[in-house]
């Protein structure tokens, strides 16, 4: 069965795909412009907090329960002997394809960027972010690239797969990144966009900004919907899942920090505002590349869209493994042949989103909602996987494991290839968190998401004034 399945075939293996998961769009692309809107460093500091006090736990819960059971999300809870539980499952399943389904229009803009810049087509100006999002024609292409992509690296299982595409990946996009910081560094007024990166201002912190720091380093980190329990089940009995799971913690926060080293520089050089919001990435900086004159604003330009899609594509990987885990598992069916039908229908599953910036009016004003006003079809599926499911798996996660699953048992898994975790302080934090911190905080979270959003119950400022 277990070789049927495949495997990892070494810890750091599992560990680079499994922060490659983590590494994605959220670490450069939203990263960035959530620490433009929640006031710099003090954003920052808060993030890297939830990274460890929060998020470092559920991971760990994640892993240990895909290893013991050696299943997709779905027949995980089943094995433990938790038939209803299974429904924490289908909802990681239905996480995963709504995310992935806008995750990889996002993927196909950086990645047409990329080419574009490469090639010279690209157009540079007030409008060019609009026009080429609202092109679903070639977008779609590059969107059907990305997909297939995807799903040829998925198709070849865990170790000739996504194993071997993490250990090329990663280390390209840490050499990528570090090149980019090195070159950004060089121009002028860096200094005051890292003095806005790393100063905190703590006057800044506002309920609203908490929470968005939760709701990033959670999603950041993969968490909430069972691609670390897909991991997790490929991981060797005899390795160190703890010191595991801290690594990829590492790694994540590593390049999210990277990534504001490479893009306040950028912004600051041309004296942009820094709240740019969703456009700071694909709207401000390719003025700033442009700037560099014809060759290096290639260069550069086409070097960042890389990374970006690099950082895309180990994402939209573990995005696509834990549906086809649960095909290969739960239905039987073989691994490639499970790939391409998930794929497929996750690629129609997100053509609404696709045509959802600019290209079809109805998409693109979809929906009004109470709280969060007027949402495009893709801003909606957003809200709905990313900002409200993942918490409420995430909060399924810890209660299921401290109270169903039991403090014993999981401590069992965890020490598992670590024996010297037994009665650590670690251990105890770990169990701890799972069950107070990670439920009352996730709890949170989908609670505020879901008045704030949908109700138009501002309780934070109700709270926090
Ligand atoms: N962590 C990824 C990112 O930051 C997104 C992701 C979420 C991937 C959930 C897999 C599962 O871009």
């Amino acid at each position: 069965m277990a070789t049927q399945r495949g495997g990892f075939s070494s810890r750091l293996g599992f560990i680079l795909a499994a922060a490659g998961s983590a590494v994605g769009l959220g670490n450069i692309w939203k990263f960035p412009f959530e620490v433009g809107q929640g006031g710099g460093a003090a954003f920052v500091v808060m993030y890297l907090i939830f990274c460890f006090v929060l998020c470092f736990p559920v991971m760990v819960a994640e892993i240990a329960i895909g290893r013991k059971t050696q299943l997709n999300p779905v027949g995980a809870f089943k094995a433990l002997g938790y038939k209803n539980w299974a429904i924490v499952g289908y909802l990681g399943l239905a996480s995963g394809v709504l995310i992935l389904s806008f995750y990889n229009v996002v993927a196909a803009w950086a990645f047409g960027y990329f080419v574009d810049i490469l090639f010279g087509t690209f157009n540079v100006g007030e409008q060019a972010f609009g026009t080429f999002v609202a092109d679903y024609v070639k977008v779609g292409g590059y969107g059907v690239l990305f997909m297939l992509s995807t799903a040829f690296i998925v198709s070849r299982g865990v170790s000739g797969g996504i194993e071997k595409a993490a250990k090329i990946l990663m280390p390209t996009l840490f050499i990528m990144i570090l090149a980019l910081i090195v070159y950004a560094l060089t121009l002028p007024n860096a200094m005051e966009g890292i003095k806005f990166y790393l100063i905190p201002d703590f006057s800044q912190i506002t309920g609203k900004v908490i929470y968005s720091a939760l709701g990033q380093a959670f999603f950041s980190l993969s968490l909430g919907m069972g691609a670390l329990i897909t991991y997790g089940s490929y991981v060797s009995k005899k390795d160190n899942i703890v010191s595991a799971a801290a690594a990829i913690t590492l790694m994540d926060v590593g390049v999210a920090t990277l990534a504001g080293f490479m893009i306040f520089p950028f912004v600051f050089s041309q004296g942009i505002e820094t709240d740019g919001g969703a456009g700071l990435i694909f709207m401000t900086l390719p003025g700033v590349f442009e700037s560099l004159g014809s060759v290096l604003g290639i260069v550069v330009g086409a070097l960042f869209f890389l990374l970006l899609s690099f950082a895309a594509f180990t994402s939209t990987i573990s995005l696509l493994e834990v549906p086809t885990a649960y095909m290969v598992d739960e239905k039987k069916i073989p691994r490639s042949k499970a790939t391409w039908i998930v794929a497929i229908f996750i690629f129609i599953v997100g053509i609404p989103s696709l045509l959802s910036a600019g290209a079809v009016d109805s998409l693109t004003h979809f929906v009004t909602l109470k709280g969060a006003g007027d949402k495009s079809f893709m801003d909606f599926v957003g809200l709905i996987a990313s900002d409200t499911f993942l918490p409420l798996g995430g909060f399924l996660i810890a209660v299921f494991t401290a109270y169903v699953w039991k403090k014993e048992n999981f401590n069992a898994e965890m020490a598992n290839g670590d024996e010297e975790i037994r009665g650590s302080w670690l251990q105890s934090y770990v169990d701890f968190a799972i069950g107070y911190v990670c439920p009352i905080l996730l709890g949170s979270i989908f609670i505020v998401t879901v008045l704030d959003n949908f109700l138009g119950i501002r309780i934070l400022d109700i709270l926090f004034g």
